[in-house]
């Protein structure tokens, strides 16, 4: 038995012990991060209202509980766009991972393979797609920014259905990079030895230190197209055959213009409140999306899951999955791909635990009636 001294703390000298929940994981990375790393992957734009209340949403609904409905075998298994997942959580797209662990991305991949899940590796991942895909056996959905060089941007589609990615994921909610006042401040940038490696034969792959601003904005705002429009959502569908999910909807007409273009999925999403600040958080915009998208294609959120009811609640509000972001570089940052498998482990083990005790035995059992 661990002896505990009277202030309640263990004795020193006691191995640490493992967080118990995500938040936990928070801290731990904190520490082991450089100060730049650390507030490129926690902050939000300007004064991070959104990144707060996309997580202040999930604590605003209620759930009303069903008792006596006989939950002792209860799975939590499903699938999105013909990938299977062990439960209703997906890795969201999150660039440059190398500056979490030296594994980087190879290390997510593993660790979503080990869950089974999917993995949606960003565009600027610091490891090659090829390399991800093959590091397996998890499905990998490549996310996708559109450059102002088209040539360069089809290679990289090209490369993506080559590699054996099952799907795209078009980000929209990025014509130019939200303030990220803590990026700003640090003047970001990826240290000698990273790159965005995806773009590196386009010779884009550098992401230098700019004067008084942050690097990504830099390049986000000299390389991408912030013209993008719903054409080019049809010109992507005309070079690939892979299905394209459209991320970054808060509204239901937009979401009806993505499905009259073609998207074969919606991802309700504000950039983890990367991007507008004060932007509608996405658990409170979910419904309204959902109802548009009327069942025709699949519906997933991301912004401030951390825990179990909170995914409980995204599915109930009309969600078939939901994205992962910070909490997986806080488990990438601290324990490497240890800490990514654990991280996942411990949201798997709190979903079921709100599954059973709302008196649900299956994710179809997951429905509107139990928020309030
Ligand atoms: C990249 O996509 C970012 O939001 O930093």
């Amino acid at each position: 038995m661990t002896e505990i001294s009277p202030t309640g703390s263990p004795p020193p000298g006691n191995p640490p012990e493992l967080p118990i929940n995500l938040l936990e994981y928070q801290p731990l990375a904190a520490r082991r991060l450089s100060k730049m790393a650390y507030d490129y992957y926690a902050s939000g734009a300007t004064d991070e209202l959104t990144l707060r209340d996309n997580r202040a949403a999930f604590a605003r609904r209620k759930i009303r509980f069903r008792v006596l409905a006989g939950v002792g075998q209860r799975s939590s298994r499903g699938e999105v766009l013909g990938a299977p997942f062990e439960f209703p959580v997906l890795i969201a797209p999150m660039a440059f991972q190398g500056l979490a662990d030296a594994d980087a991305e190879l290390a997510t991949a593993r660790a979503a393979g080990a869950a089974g899940t999917v993995m949606i590796l960003s565009t600027l991942s610091n490891v090659a797609l090829e390399e991800v895909v093959a590091a397996g056996p998890a499905p990998v959905w490549f996310q996708l920014y559109v450059y102002k060089d088209r040539e360069a941007t089809a290679a990289l589609v090209r490369r993506a259905e080559a590699a054996g990615c099952q799907a795209l994921v078009l980000t929209v909610d990025a014509p130019l990079l939200g303030r990220r006042e803590r990026d700003v401040r640090n003047r970001f940038h990826l240290p000698d030895g990273l790159q965005a490696k995806n773009l590196h034969a386009a010779g884009y792959g550098q992401l230098a230190p700019v004067a008084s601003d942050s690097g990504l904005a830099a390049y986000v705002g000299s390389l991408l197209d912030p013209n993008l429009s719903w054409e080019d959502l049809t010109w992507l569908r005309s070079i690939t055959k892979l299905p394209v999910l459209v991320k970054g909807v808060v509204r239901g007409d937009d979401a009806e213009r993505a499905l009259s273009a073609g998207a074969a999925g919606i991802v309700v999403s504000n950039h983890g409140g990367r991007q507008l600040d004060t932007s509608v958080a996405t658990l409170d915009c979910l419904e309204e999306v959902a109802s548009a998208v009327a069942g025709q294609v699949p519906v997933l959120l991301d912004g401030g899951v951390r825990r179990g009811t909170d995914v409980l609640k995204a599915l109930a509000l009309g969600a078939q999955a939901v994205l992962l972001g910070r909490p997986i570089l806080w488990g990438l940052g601290s324990r490497g791909q240890a800490g990514v498998e654990h991280v996942l482990e411990l949201l798997k083990a709190e979903f079921d635990q709100a599954l059973a005790l709302s008196g649900c035995s299956s994710l179809a059992e997951v429905t509107r009636d139990l928020i309030a």
